[in-house]
């Protein structure tokens, strides 16, 4: 091989690697030029054939140009790999001077707010919110909670029956029965979600709605706990001025049991005119009591040992009270101007 022709390889690898706007063309000069079957190779091969005097020069002067080559091609890929990133970057380009699109931020929905607002009220006080099935068995719906089949409580809540042992739940009170079946006591929790009885919609009336329900379970847990309780969850939800009436009711599942008024939040008792309270100057909120032994047996716990109170809001009804709301129907029909009202920067 005559010196000529390496120089020769050499000045147009190098030059073609110089050109190069591929990596692709840079490995296909390098199988050409440095493959085993590239020019180069062969040029080693023919090494054999030269005079033993001129082999070590002529196979020094190939391995300067491999060297000199997988330079110019280190040096390409560089060059190559920076223009890619440059041109990603360029393609990526935003323009910082243009005016930016608004982002309509959504916005907490009434129920959702407080619903939150009384779980905030509650968890300091050590009650961890627990989720549940909509769907129940009738055990767990009825039976448990001293409910038995016949029973004429029965009739307080209309329900959806998906099969004969099978209901839409009409209370959250199905999940304080599936936390206790699976732990033992002490038990504070809040149930909230949605419940459903076979109810004709109008302006108070809704098939579907929702409740949070709080459960205490604990040696000696009280009367008196659940009212300081209660007292929490009134003066954090209307104001510090709140103040609570427990007049006696009826569950099934409590014992004794109270429907629970708060001091009104409209007139506060003042008015003889007011329209929140019609002028009894209290408004009922929620129902509440003494877990009855019978639901604590039911799952097991001994009632001896263990007392408990439960207490049960409708989620609807507080919002409709907070924000004077006389329709519960605006709360699912997602009209824009009644949702926007709610929303931090939207009009009230
Ligand atoms: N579960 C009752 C209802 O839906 C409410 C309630 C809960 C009452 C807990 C007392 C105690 O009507």
């Amino acid at each position: 091989m005559q010196q000529t022709d390496l120089k020769q390889i050499e000045r147009s690898a190098i030059q073609r690697v110089k050109k190069a706007k591929s990596f692709d063309t840079l490995a296909q000069i390098r199988a050409e030029v440095l493959g085993k079957k590239g020019s180069l190779g062969l040029a080693l091969r023919g090494l054999g054939a030269l005079p033993s005097d001129e082999r070590p020069k002529a196979g020094q002067a190939i391995n300067d140009i491999k060297k000199k080559l997988e330079f110019a091609l280190q040096e390409a890929a560089v060059r190559l790999e920076g223009r890619r990133k440059d041109a990603a970057l360029e393609e990526g380009r935003c323009d910082v001077t243009l005016a930016g699109r608004r982002i309509a931020p959504g916005a907490s929905h009434p129920l959702r707010i407080v619903e939150e607002d009384i779980i905030e009220a509650l968890v300091s006080l050590g009650f961890e919110v627990v989720d549940g099935r909509q769907v129940e068995h009738d055990w767990y719906n009825f039976e448990a909670l001293n409910i038995p089949a016949d029973h004429p409580a029965r009739d307080m809540q209309d329900t959806f029956f998906i099969g004969p042992q099978v209901v839409l739940r009409t209370h959250t009170s199905n999940v304080q029965i599936r936390t206790m079946v699976k732990q033992d006591p002490p038990v504070r929790i809040l149930a909230p979600g949605m419940v459903f009885r076979n109810d004709d919609v109008d302006a108070t009336h809704s098939p579907v709605f929702h409740q949070i329900e709080g459960l205490w379970i604990d040696r000696g847990a009280n009367f008196a706990d659940l009212k300081g309780v209660l007292k929490k969850f009134a003066t954090v939800m209307f104001g510090a001025e709140t103040k609570l009436r427990l007049r006696p009711s009826y569950f099934p599942f409590t014992e004794p049991s109270a429907e629970v008024d708060v001091t009104c939040i409209v007139c506060s008792g003042k008015e003889s005119s007011c329209r929140i309270c019609k002028g009894t100057g209290w408004l009922e909120i929620l129902g509440a009591g003494m877990v009855d032994p019978e639901v604590l047996k039911a799952v097991g716990y001994d009632p001896d040992e263990f007392q408990g109170f439960a207490f049960g809001v409708g989620i609807e009804r507080v919002a409709m009270l907070r924000w004077g709301i006389d329709d519960i129907r605006l709360f699912y029909e997602n009209d824009q101007r009644f949702l926007k009202q709610f929303s931090p920067g939207g009009s009230s």
